[in-house]
């Protein structure tokens, strides 16, 4: 039988067409349901000890560990971009087993916390609080064996110890909150570490310091970049001891339930893109404000791509942000945060 090109074929007219509201940029724009705005950014900072010191992040490409200093530069330039808030990693002159530079007045973050806040009083400082940064072991926390060099975890050494791990993250928030911190973020999964902040921030006086928990935290392979940036890998073992198994979302349910009830302010599901389905379950069970953090893995591969010619990084890095805000995360803790905010104009 030979071709009609359709001119023959009898097919029912359409009744509905979405296509309509497609048909032009303002039109879409008149009906996208998902904004994405430079205020929802939360931009991350890695500080380390130094002057005028802006080092390349490797596995990072346009991250950088930066001095106290270049810190505080780059949050003006993240404020004149609408950017509100930072999130601050510390990398310690020195690591010991239990990771005491977290807790020094003087240390790594209360410095950038401070440097940040005389330059721009406005920004919003979230302190990430954890110790694998801190410690020679580089896990999250204290351990059972911390000073041997043969650790055999089937044995149970190398065991993280959860609740002296809590008085010492209860010490570090203190020291942070007083630097000028306006946000605490525990990120080590670490059971009843919001309840043993709150009660150690409201002790000290400190009530009006908040809690950002890394609620529901996961064990992930998206982390690899971040532990380059952080120099943070553990030095044996992992982190399934206490990050969440991937295949889990009931648990993290109840990893969030818990922290809203020891008094988190604002929940975080974390990683975002391979987490869609957990952060949409928080945001319909809490009415807390929901972060969700973009990952350094979620950030190279695209990068890597991008360098290779083989994606549109700022198409796809859009994408990928309004995909978490639609999935039903308020704000965005991701490492596009400066190039996003430029792109959004
Ligand atoms: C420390 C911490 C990590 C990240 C944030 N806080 C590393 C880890 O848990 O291994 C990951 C951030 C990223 O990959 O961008 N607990
Ligand atoms: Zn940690």
């Amino acid at each position: 039988t030979p071709a009609t090109n359709g001119t023959t074929t009898q097919v029912p007219t359409p009744v509905h067409r979405p296509r309509r509201l497609r048909i032009s940029p303002a039109m879409r724009d008149l009906v996208r349901e998902t904004r994405l705005t430079p205020a929802q950014l939360i931009a991350p900072i890695f500080v380390r000890h130094g002057h005028n010191l802006r080092n390349p992040i490797a596995s990072m490409p346009g991250q950088y560990q930066m001095s106290p200093d270049q810190a505080a530069r780059e949050a003006r330039e993240l404020a004149a971009l609408g950017i509100r808030a930072v999130l601050l990693f510390g990398i310690p002159a020195h690591k010991d087993p239990c990771g005491s530079e977290n807790a020094d007045p003087a240390g790594i973050v209360p410095q950038a916390i401070q440097a940040i806040k005389a330059e721009v009083p406005g920004m919003v400082v979230i302190s990430d609080m954890c110790f694998c940064e801190y410690t020679d072991h580089g896990h999250c926390g204290v351990l059972n064996t911390p000073t041997r060099d043969d650790f055999q975890p089937q044995l149970g050494e190398g065991y993280l110890l959860n609740d002296p791990t809590l008085a010492l993250l209860a010490e570090a928030s203190i020291v942070h909150a007083r630097a000028g911190a306006d946000i605490i973020a525990p990120s080590g999964m670490i059971d009843g570490m919001v309840a043993a902040i709150r009660s150690a921030l409201d002790a000290a006086g400190l009530s009006h310091t908040a809690i950002m928990s890394y609620a529901a935290k996961y064990a992930s392979g998206f982390y690899g970049p971040f532990r380059d940036a952080a120099e943070s890998p553990p030095q044996f073992g992992d982190r399934s001891q206490y990050q969440m198994d991937p295949a889990n979302a009931r648990e993290a349910l109840r990893e969030v339930d818990l922290d809203v009830a020891e008094g988190a302010d604002i929940l975080m599901v974390k990683p975002a893109l391979a987490y869609l389905d957990i952060i949409r379950q928080v945001r319909d069970r809490h009415t807390l404000p929901l972060a969700a953090y973009q990952v350094s893995g979620e950030y190279s591969m695209v990068k890597a791509a991008a360098l290779q010619g083989w994606l549109d990084e700022q198409r796809i890095a859009l994408e990928m942000l309004t995909a978490i805000r639609r999935a039903g995360a308020d704000m965005i803790i991701t490492y596009w945060a400066r190039e996003a905010a430029e792109w959004l104009g």
